[in-house]
């Protein structure tokens, strides 16, 4: 491992935009699929992966909700988030924001305390064993109609204290934000935090909607907003953040390569902009990963990587000190470690 990746290895960071369905990883998925008898239409894992090769978001779509299919009891929640938190600290995530969509198990059967129950007990045993804190997002999946949303706002309600804020997503062309409004401001007056993807593979203004009429306090993807550069200074003159997620981007072909990403160009025209891993099992990478390709195919700087560290940091949702805290153990880590690292704390 070459100097500048092991500086990213141990970079203390936030994940703000990981969807827990996404971290299930072929073995385990092929484990959970025996032990609850869920017939998968894959022969071997080998065979799995050859079909991650998406042509676009609805194509990946396709295989995440089939695969989550083996998620049925409350212990495979909590194996697959507990999967993920240890993932994370040996990538030196401090703290991750997980949203995960009642609605693809609830439809299918599972109970909605199932689901919350696995995944909150593991959030637990994360903050408790592993120094890692997290909080929870429920998306709201926006090719079903709005009732159905409404549907499972309700049954949140009595989870209010394990859900920080409410999201938006799966397929998103033909789906606008405003679909979604009484919903939302349904959520707001309960007292969750608001978040959407808006802009992945649609139009700028689906990120004015999600804006103006969701009152998100934060755009998943957003990677259109630079259509418009109206939008672009909002974005900018408000520093509302925006959580990137390259490597999904990659191969969702929402961009054509990584050298293309607008990651850099959104950080020049001061967005405050994060680097984040979606759903890693199918993306080719956890957040180190997403890390290393930006930093390699748009030449990061180190005092560019440790902004998009900071900015994780500054656009969680976590209270005022604990945030500083984490700030201020980034900030020692860089001014211990920069110094190694090339003049004026460049890399090239
Ligand atoms: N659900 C899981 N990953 C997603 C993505 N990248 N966009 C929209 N919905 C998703
Ligand atoms: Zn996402």
């Amino acid at each position: 491992m070459n100097a500048i990746s092991t500086f990213i290895e141990h970079l203390p960071k936030a994940e703000l935009h990981l969807h827990i369905e996404g971290t299930l990883e072929p073995g385990p998925m092929f484990e959970m699929a025996a032990r609850n008898g869920v017939e998968l239409p894959y022969a071997s894992i080998d065979e799995l992966e050859a079909a991650y090769d998406f042509g676009d978001l609805d194509d990946f779509l396709g295989l995440y909700y089939r695969g989550m299919s083996v998620l049925v009891r409350e212990r495979d929640f909590y194996d697959l988030t507990w999967a993920y938190l240890q993932k994370a600290r040996r990538q030196t995530v401090l703290h991750a924001e997980i949203f995960f969509d009642p609605q693809a198990h609830t439809g299918r059967g599972v109970a909605f305390s199932t689901v919350i129950d696995g995944i909150h007990r593991a959030l637990l045993d994360g903050e408790e064993k592993l120094g890692v804190s997290a909080k929870l997002i429920m998306c709201f999946l926006r090719h079903l109609e709005e009732d159905d949303a409404m549907q499972t706002l309700d049954q949140a309600l009595a989870y209010k204290d394990r859900i920080a804020a409410v999201g938006l997503d799966s397929s998103e062309l033909g789906h606008p934000p405003g679909k979604f409004k009484a919903v939302f401001a349904r959520a707001r007056a309960e007292g969750f935090l608001a978040v959407a993807h808006a802009g992945e593979e649609g139009p700028a203004e689906y990120v004015w909607e999600a804006l103006d009429i969701l009152r998100v306090v934060r755009i998943d993807h957003g990677i259109r907003s630079l259509d418009d550069a109206r939008l672009t200074r909002r974005l900018a003159d408000t520093r509302l953040p925006l959580t990137l997620c390259p490597l999904s981007n990659l191969r969702l072909g929402v961009v054509k390569d990584m050298p293309s990403h607008p990651l850099r160009e959104m950080m020049q025209k001061n967005l405050l902009v994060t680097v984040n891993s979606d759903d890693p099992a199918y993306f080719g990478g956890y957040l180190n990963e997403n890390y290393r390709a930006v930093q390699e195919a748009l030449g990061l700087t180190v005092k560019q990587l440790h902004a998009l560290a900071r900015n994780s940091f500054l656009a969680s949702f976590l209270g005022a000190p604990s945030r500083q805290a984490l700030i201020a153990r980034l900030d020692d880590y860089v001014a211990r470690r920069a110094p190694s690292l090339g003049d004026a704390g460049t890399i090239r």
